[in-house]
């Protein structure tokens, strides 16, 4: 099978790199890719948010599966694009990655498939903003109703915090504050037949202790001991099949990846977003674990065939990526930076340094975007995945940078509280 993968990210060279690894997969392409793609994959130089070029490179290279890898694109309806030129293609039509899209219509489906979420107003004027943080008191919750990389959300105790954020916003949800940890689980889709992944944890705050701002995430891993033993079958039966029939029921299935972040609260389990794409970066730990061919789901979603695949296998043991943060991220991320010890660091047992955003510049490595590097290793057990990840960490040298040294260390310690 030949595939195509759509991105610039950290999500798209793991997916890459899991598909060059793939026995079914003949050739990887992707477009445009970054640095590290380019290692198990042949870069193509297309705008991935030009729907028409992305589905004439993949006619062009006799493409048997094309992947869009992040939101933007596949809100913008690069999947249908493809789709319409007769090629399988992993990744919701437009219509139907509304549901990370736009966070209002994501909780009218929940709302209509009776999904367990935060209760929310959706608010457009000052006046509207004001009752509604006033309903729900502190800590207030403000989401930015449109796409925002992760940086739409705040949750601060600071009522005029709250109400800087709103304006800033064209139309917001403000929501009741949900307690617990959080996770994301993934299922892979056609649209009628579901199958999880791996649940996993992502590290959304910028520093350890979960202090600082909201990032597109910080780190990531896999499995979950300590999750509640029915959480996949209970999450699959009230949040995810009632979602994708829900879906289906409107005339706009979902098929591609959902993603549902949870956060497991005093009064139950919670959808706090859905996501249309694989999770950047729990991706790089779930993707590092999977045993089964990673086309064979990805196929049997794109060409409404999932139920023959049935469940994937898994290897045993645990995965974590660390993310390696560019100086300034989330805020102002520095470009340019040079970056040196990938090669110490991949030559580690069960480590894969994925490049997030990284350019040549004069055959020179460096930085390019706020997420620089995600170190992914595999353990025997979370211990083992933790040393391999951070001595990975530990290999690389960025003027600047930052990584959380606190990734998957409670649930090591076994101090997360349900
Ligand atoms: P979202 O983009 O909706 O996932 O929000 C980003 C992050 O903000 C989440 O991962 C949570 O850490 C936090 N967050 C979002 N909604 C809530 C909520 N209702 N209560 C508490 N924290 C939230
Ligand atoms: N890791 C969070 C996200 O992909 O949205």
């Amino acid at each position: 099978m030949k595939t195509l993968v759509i991105g610039t990210g950290g999500r798209e060279h793991a997916l890459a790199l899991a598909l060059s690894r793939d026995p079914q997969v003949t050739e990887v392409h992707a477009a445009p890719g970054n640095p590290g793609i380019a290692d198990v994959a042949t870069l193509h130089d297309v705008d991935p948010m030009d729907g028409a070029a992305v589905a004439q490179l993949a006619v062009d290279l006799g493409i048997d599966l094309v992947v869009v890898g992040p939101e933007a694109p596949l809100v913008a309806g690069v999947a249908d694009a493809v789709r319409a030129a007769g090629i399988a293609v992993f990744g919701p039509s437009g219509a139907a990655a509304q549901l990370e899209g736009s966070k209002a219509f994501a909780k009218q489906v929940m709302a209509a498939a009776e999904v367990p979420t935060a209760l929310a107003h959706v608010c457009e004027t000052a006046a509207e903003v004001a009752a509604a943080l006033d309903a729900f008191g502190a800590p207030y919750v403000v989401k930015d109703d449109g796409l925002a990389a992760g940086k739409g959300v705040i949750v601060t105790n600071d009522r005029q915090e709250a109400i800087d954020h709103a304006a800033g916003c064209e139309r917001v949800v403000i929501e009741e504050y949900l307690d617990g940890p959080e996770i994301s689980l993934f299922a892979i889709t056609d649209g009628v037949t579901v199958i999880p992944l791996l649940p996993a944890q992502d590290f959304k705050r910028a520093y350890d202790n979960d202090e600082g701002p909201n990032t597109g995430g910080m780190g990531a891993y896999t499995p979950l001991d300590w999750a509640p033993e029915d959480l996949v079958l209970d999450v699959c039966r009230r949040v995810l099949q009632p979602t994708v029939d829900e879906m289906a029921r409107r005339g706009t299935p979902f098929a591609g990846l959902l993603y549902a972040g949870l956060a497991m609260t005093s009064r139950g389990m919670r959808v706090v977003e859905f996501n249309a794409r694989f999770g950047d970066p729990e991706t790089q730990a779930i993707l590092a674990l999977l045993e089964t061919p990673l086309s064979a789901l990805l196929y049997g979603a794109a060409t409404g065939t999932l139920a023959e695949v049935g469940m994937p296998h898994w290897r045993s043991g645990a995965a974590l990526t660390v993310v390696i943060a560019s100086q300034g991220y989330p805020q102002s991320p520095r470009k340019g930076d040079r970056i040196e010890g990938l090669a110490a660091a991949n030559a580690i047992e069960g480590v894969d340094v994925i490049h997030a955003g990284t350019a040549l510049v004069d055959g020179e490595l460096v930085t390019a975007g706020g997420r620089v590097l995600t170190v992914t290793a595999m353990g025997a057990d979370l211990a083992e995945a933790r040393a391999r990840a951070y001595a990975g960490v530990a290999a690389i040298t960025i003027e600047g940078s930052h990584a959380r040294t606190d990734i998957a260390l409670k649930a090591q310690q076994g101090t997360i509280e349900l």
